[in-house]
């Protein structure tokens, strides 16, 4: 039975001739057999183009943008959910502001020990180059969870892209809406056998003799050495005594890093910046701010969708990016690495709460846009990735155009009821419930699946929804970014960022190929 209606409605989706197409689909142009061709026609175009031109400079300047959590599916979902609320299209049709970057590669994201990953292990292989253990941070795979000892063994630590940058006398910066010592950003700067060590609360009997990852940033190279730290987090940086929230760790030893943060730099004659608002943000005048710290939360910033976008709310993660752009593109000579996280996409998802997300996704691609309009492409390697997928789906089978918030065209043939497009196969809710003659469901047309709080039933239930092990796309532009262009491990990524700028690892070992072929567009041209 359910062999036959997914044939029934294959047929239905593919093999409908272009002019019923349009009649029963509502599209903004007739999608007929000459608008496909003159498509094709213009792609292939470009992908010459992009194939005869690769860019085989050095790389000034690195930003990295990470969608947590922000898999293929999420993507797709953010994708239709662009077109549909912000141009009013069907949706499948367009393209968030990075999907149409030059390269793109799949990237397997396992950690070492575990087939399904975590972001504080991803983080290490994206910003470090080898793979790390579930849960830890800036460690090779000497280290598990909570070793504490081992972590402490220098030989079992990895430099990160952060510290190839500063040695390189790059400025460096980074950016999320998580807490700023939550598991990504982290990876940039602390070296720690637990993502949670997040302040000295949290490090208890197994911990002890351990650092905090608040104290590795503002006292340790290369976190201290940032010049822009940007997100939540004045708990764990003792910068608030405000009550406990729920899982943010506040500090015990009554230290305030935040002002430690500013002093330091402070008697260094650099001029510092600390700012708790969107107002005081935009305000800072970036000509004169050397070193600027932005906690504009006491734990993780607002999901998008419930942010306080007046002036003294929280601003957006487009805000965020182009003052941290002004401020480290100030090193004229030497450039920038900067990174960009999308980090509450992630939080959305566990709670399998899927507008929350998709706004989320939005503020990404709106960070995105800000920044691309604002970087020399040619001089300026970007790649926009995530860490990890989740256990998202979009389920079969909707008309074209229906809103991805909502719900199935066809019912179950089992229940009769449909369902909704995106789904979950674990998390929170979980109503299925006897009858006392069979399982039911409850009936989603009741429900209203596209407001912010819908959680749709799970086949497992748990506290959280899961991460999952499928692959993640990383795309790519600026010089080197053609290194991307396979199936790759996602350590790999640190790789290239480190060969396009010749910084790390290839500080000395920064050859390219002699290739006469490829129009060479990077002004550095001395190690070509
Ligand atoms: C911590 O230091 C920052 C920066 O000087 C200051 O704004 C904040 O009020 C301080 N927090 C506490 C709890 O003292
Ligand atoms: C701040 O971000 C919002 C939305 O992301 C944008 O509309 C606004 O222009 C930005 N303001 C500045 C000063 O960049
Ligand atoms: C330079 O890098 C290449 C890989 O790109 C490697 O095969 C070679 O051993 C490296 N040489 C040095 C001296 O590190």
């Amino acid at each position: 039975m359910a062999v036959h209606n997914y044939f029934v409605a294959s047929f239905i989706l593919i093999c409908l001739p272009g002019t019923q197409l349009q009649k029963i689909f509502p599209v903004p142009r007739v999608e007929d057999q000459a608008y496909w061709h003159a498509q094709a026609t213009a792609d292939i175009e470009h992908a010459i183009k992009v194939a005869t031109t690769q860019n085989w400079g050095i790389a000034k300047n690195i930003v990295m943008f990470v969608g947590d959590g922000l898999g293929i599916t999420p993507t797709v979902a953010g994708r239709i959910y662009k077109g549909q609320r912000r141009f009013g299209h069907s949706g499948e049709e367009g393209y968030l502001s990075w999907e149409k970057f030059p390269h793109l590669a799949l990237i397997k994201n396992y950690n070492l020990d575990e087939t399904i990953p975590d972001s504080g292990a991803t983080a290490t292989a994206l910003f470090c180059g080898a793979k790390g253990n579930f849960y830890t941070l800036g460690l090779d795979h000497g280290v598990k969870r909570d070793q504490c000892m081992e972590s402490l063994n220098q030989k079992n630590w990895q430099s990160s892209i952060m510290s190839w940058a500063q040695d390189a006398n790059k400025d460096t910066g980074f950016v999320t809406t998580t807490t700023v010592t939550h598991a990504t950003p982290a990876a940039l700067y602390a070296h720690s056998p637990s993502r949670y060590w997040e302040c000295d609360a949290s490090l208890g009997e197994i911990g002890h003799g351990c650092r905090d990852i608040a104290k590795q940033l503002v006292e340790d190279a290369p976190g201290k050495n940032a010049k822009v730290i940007m997100g939540g987090g004045r708990l764990p940086l003792g910068a608030s005594k405000f009550p406990t929230i729920p899982r943010i760790c506040k500090r015990n030893d009554g230290r305030n890093l935040t002002h430690e943060w500013v002093v330091s730099k402070s008697v260094h004659g650099h001029t510092v910046k600390y700012v708790q608002t969107a107002e005081e943000l935009l305000s800072a005048d970036v000509s004169k701010t050397d070193y600027l710290m932005g906690l504009f939360d006491k734990g993780h910033m607002n999901f998008e969708a419930e942010r306080d976008k007046s002036p003294r709310g929280q601003p957006s993660l487009a805000n965020m990016t182009s003052v941290a752009i002004k401020i480290l593109s100030k090193n004229k000579r030497d450039g920038f690495f900067l990174m960009v996280e999308g980090g509450r996409i992630d939080h959305a998802l566990h709670l399998t709460e899927s507008k929350r997300a998709l706004e989320d996704i939005i503020a990404f691609d709106e960070a995105i846009q800000t920044g691309l309009s604002m970087l020399d492409l040619s001089e300026t390697l970007v790649i926009v990735t995530a860490d990890h997928s989740h256990v998202m789906t979009i389920n079969g089978y909707s008309k074209r155009g229906n809103d991805i918030l909502g719900i199935s065209d066809v019912k179950s043939a089992i229940d009769d009821m449909p369902y909704p497009t995106l789904m979950y196969t674990n998390g929170p809710r979980y109503a299925h419930y006897w009858d006392g003659k069979k399982v039911r469901r409850p009936d989603v047309r009741k429900e209203g699946t596209s407001s912010l709080g819908y959680q749709p039933t799970v086949a497992v239930p748990d506290i959280y929804e899961t991460h999952s092990g499928d692959d993640v796309a990383a795309y790519a532009t600026g010089p080197m970014s053609h290194l991307l262009h396979s199936l790759h491990e996602q350590s790999y990524i640190a790789h290239v960022m480190g060969l396009a700028a010749c910084i790390g690892p290839y500080r000395d070992n920064c050859t390219r190929p002699e290739i006469q072929l490829f129009r060479l567009h990077n002004r550095h041209t001395n190690l070509l």
